[in-house]
């Protein structure tokens, strides 16, 4: 059984990967590598810490002496690889540092898998396509249109993790996820924000319109679909993680509002973010032919992830009481008070 270096394994989806990942594989092991960014908590695996299957290394996929020695020590045979900032609207604010996890991270942990000769799987986005028309789903040969700063950091690892497949013949495989909802999922994100605002009794700050589209996959769903690539798909292939339908946002947050009781008094349209990529959509056929089939519908996937945050105030409060506020502050306070963006 592989030993699998886990990197941003305490962020929402890492932890919920990691949590996936030991129930179901016993001889499993998980090494996670993460830098605890704000994003990520030790908090979201409460619960596994004395699990001797599973150790965590605080440290930054960018480096790279740090990162071959934690794969030798170890003895990782699989790297996948989660960590990343991954926040559109913080890539507006701050983009720099996405380009030194996003790319040169996911380069080093290249530079490590081809030295060691390891497996890497890269976590990707379906914001690599880019804004996608009426009509069409994205198809994983489809090209890499990416439109903000987080999106162009994803589209140039996938890449080079491409590139490496190509010319040192790493063997390497890719899934590109659409938006994930559940548990331990960062309140920055539209549908935690939105939950907790409502339970906050405060006002929900939809961008624009609201009727940009998204597919809302449950990340218990992602998570499967990566297993499946892991223990199924083709080497140097890349598949596409979603349900296949979408919502407009203001569906999504009519969802979460009548799921926690709240008024819809409470949205506001605000200043939209800029760049806003209108739609994504995705075929996620591919994936499909390996076996694996989402369990939940986007609806479900958003009420249930609004149940989970109206049951678990002591995860998410003292990060909205905490550093957070200033976060919040700089990028909504001008939006809500009608004077424009941050
Ligand atoms: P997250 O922001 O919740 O967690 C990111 C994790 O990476 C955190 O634990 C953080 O501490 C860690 N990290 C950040 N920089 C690091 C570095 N330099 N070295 C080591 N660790 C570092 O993110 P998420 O939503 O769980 O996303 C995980 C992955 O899935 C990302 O690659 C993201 O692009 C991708 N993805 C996310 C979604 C989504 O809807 N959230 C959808 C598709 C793909
Ligand atoms: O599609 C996959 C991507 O989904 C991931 O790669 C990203 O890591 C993840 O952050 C997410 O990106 P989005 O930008 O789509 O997600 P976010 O939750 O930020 O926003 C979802 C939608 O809601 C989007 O159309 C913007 C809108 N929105 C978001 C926020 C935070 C609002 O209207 N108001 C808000 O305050």
């Amino acid at each position: 059984m592989d030993t699998l270096l886990v990197t941003g394994g305490c962020g929402f989806i890492g932890s919920n990967f990691v949590r996936y990942w030991l129930s179901q594989h016993a001889q499993g092991r998980v090494v996670i590598l993460d830098k605890l960014t704000y994003a990520g908590r030790r908090e979201n695996l409460h619960d596994l810490w004395d699990d001797p299957r599973l150790s965590l290394v605080v440290g930054d996929i960018a480096d790279q002496a740090l990162v071959r020695r934690t794969c030798q020590e170890q003895g990782v045979t699989l790297i996948v690889n989660f960590a990343a900032e991954t926040h559109v609207d913080q890539s507006i604010l701050g983009p720099l540092v996405f380009t030194d996890t996003n790319v040169r991270g996911t380069h080093v942990l290249l530079e490590v898998a081809r030295e060691l000769r390891l497996r890497l799987h890269h976590i990707s986005t379906d914001e690599v396509y880019g804004h996608i028309p009426d009509q069409h789903q994205s198809v994983e040969t489809d090209p890499l249109l990416p439109r903000s700063p987080y999106a162009a950091s994803k589209a140039a690892a996938d890449q080079l993790v491409q590139a490496y497949h190509i010319t040192y013949g790493l063997p390497v495989t890719i899934t590109r996820g659409a938006n994930n909802v559940g548990p331990y999922q960062y309140p920055e994100k539209a549908v935690p924000l939105f939950a907790t605002n409502a339970l906050l009794g405060e006002p929900l700050p939809v961008y624009g319109d609201g009727l940009q589209m998204r597919d809302y996959a449950h990340v218990h769903d992602h998570c499967t679909g990566i297993e499946a690539v892991l223990l199924h798909g083709r080497i140097g292939e890349v598949y596409n993680v979603g349900t296949g339908r979408e919502m407009t946002n203001l569906e999504m947050v009519d969802i979460v509002l009548d799921v926690l009781g709240r008024d819809h008094s409470l949205v506001r349209h605000v200043t939209d973010r800029p760049g806003h990529d209108r739609r994504y959509s995705m075929n996620v056929d591919k994936l499909r032919a390996l076996g694996w089939q989402p369990q939940y519908d986007p609806r479900e996937a958003v009420a249930e992830a609004a149940r989970w945050y109206a049951g678990n105030e002591w995860w998410w409060a003292p990060i909205r009481s905490g550093e957070f506020r200033a976060y919040y502050d700089a990028q909504y306070r001008a939006r809500l008070a009608g004077t424009g963006q941050p």
